[in-house]
């Protein structure tokens, strides 16, 4: 299995580029959409955002006349948006050209044309914008389908960042699951003066509830290696556990616990990241953006409400947004914008790479062309 790399392929996963097709995907803060549309690309489709009083639209980009971006329009009558350059009208709601300035109340193409709309819904306080394909009429699924469940059945109070990456989305999904660079290359990040981490493990990856676990049966915090030296993450503070059985910590909260997990980390379709501590539980979402760029979505979430709430927000805002969703991930970056890949020489701690990439090509999805699309 460790080798699976040397003879596996991966057609789908390859042509992946820009991710898949018919699934909701997060991008900005709702908050972040005022008066002002906000473009974003969402798997290589440009989309602008607009916000009318308390619903939030999602329109194609680029204005079907000669293609000036729509983001760049105007918000002259209600529920509409303007092209800025000859004033071609859109219908927020539908997309449906309503008004032609420039050619008259009698404009011949006026409800003839129309940009391609996206669905959009708010989902803990993230706009998440629906990626494919609709028959007239179609409803996509709840978006509750591609958020953790334990998010939607549960109280919590969350810290986050959005924000968009060099690197393409898979290297990110990629860095994310994989086992060894936790614990070389994050050896020098402050985080780590809280949680530490082993120097190697025997590892395996199981499936539970539609997530891959990393699930380690073995965990060394120092090792010898002949005629070359010794290599400890241990340091001179506490030493603390993995908690690679939240469930049975005594001290986790119970929401964790109820996930009962075999592991630390693990990783889901279309790319979400899970790295549960006793106490709290970071994701990431990996949403592409195009070739090159990926939205890296960073949650840190406690399942709790009143005073507790209260003070994590705080120690969110003070420490871990800049300790772990700063500088920790800002190495997982560094990494991602700087490898080179394919060709690619795999390791034995590699099996978690080489597992996701066999549980996407499995998954029966629905590619997004790598040619731009275009709107209607
Ligand atoms: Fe948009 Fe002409 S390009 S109205
Ligand atoms: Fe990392």
């Amino acid at each position: 299995m460790q080798d699976g790399a040397d003879w596996e392929k991966w057609p789908t996963y390859d042509a992946a580029e820009l991710g898949f097709r018919d699934h909701w995907y997060p991008t900005v803060w709702a908050h972040q959409v005022g008066a002002k549309p906000v473009p974003v690309t969402v798997c290589g489709e440009k989309v602008v955002l607009v916000r009318d009083g308390d619903t939030v639209h999602g329109l194609h980009d680029r204005c079907p006349h000669r293609g000036v971006p729509l983001s760049l329009g105007r918000r002259q009558f209600p529920g509409t948006i303007s092209c800025p350059y000859h004033g071609w009208t859109y219908d927020l709601t539908d997309g449906k050209l309503c008004a032609v300035i420039t050619d008259g109340p009698d404009s011949p193409i006026s409800g003839r044309v129309s940009v391609a709309t996206y669905p959009v819904v708010e989902r803990m306080g993230l706009l998440f914008v629906w990626i494919g394909t609709l028959a007239e009429g179609e409803e996509p699924p709840p978006v509750e389908r591609d958020i953790p469940a334990e998010l939607t059945d549960n109280a919590f109070v969350l810290g986050g960042r959005t924000e968009v990456r060099d690197g393409n989305w898979r290297f990110a999904a990629e860095n994310g699951f994989d086992e060894g660079h936790a614990k070389y290359l994050h050896n020098t990040a402050l985080w780590r003066l809280f949680k530490v981490m082993p120097t190697w493990n025997v590892t395996r990856i199981v499936e539970q509830d539609g997530w891959l676990v990393r699930v380690q049966d073995e965990v060394h915090w120092e090792a010898e290696f002949p005629g070359v030296g010794s290599f400890t993450n241990k340091r001179w503070w506490k030493r603390m556990p993995l908690p690679d059985r939240p469930g049975r910590n005594g001290d986790a909260n119970p929401v964790i616990a109820g996930l009962d997990l075999p592991g630390f980390v693990s990783i889901r379709l279309p790319g979400i990241l899970r790295v549960a501590y006793p106490q709290f539980v970071h994701y990431e979402w990996y949403v592409p953006v195009d070739a090159d760029h990926v939205r890296y979505v960073q949650l840190m979430v406690r399942f709790e409400t009143g005073a507790k709430a209260l003070a994590f927000k705080a120690k969110y805002l003070a420490a871990i947004r800049w300790l772990f969703h700063g500088q920790f991930t800002a190495q997982d970056a560094w990494m991602v914008d700087v490898m080179d890949s394919p060709p690619e020489r795999l390791y034995r701690p590699d099996l978690s790479l080489t597992a996701w990439r066999r549980h996407v090509e499995q998954a029966g999805l629905v590619l997004q062309p790598t040619a731009p699309r275009r709107g209607h």
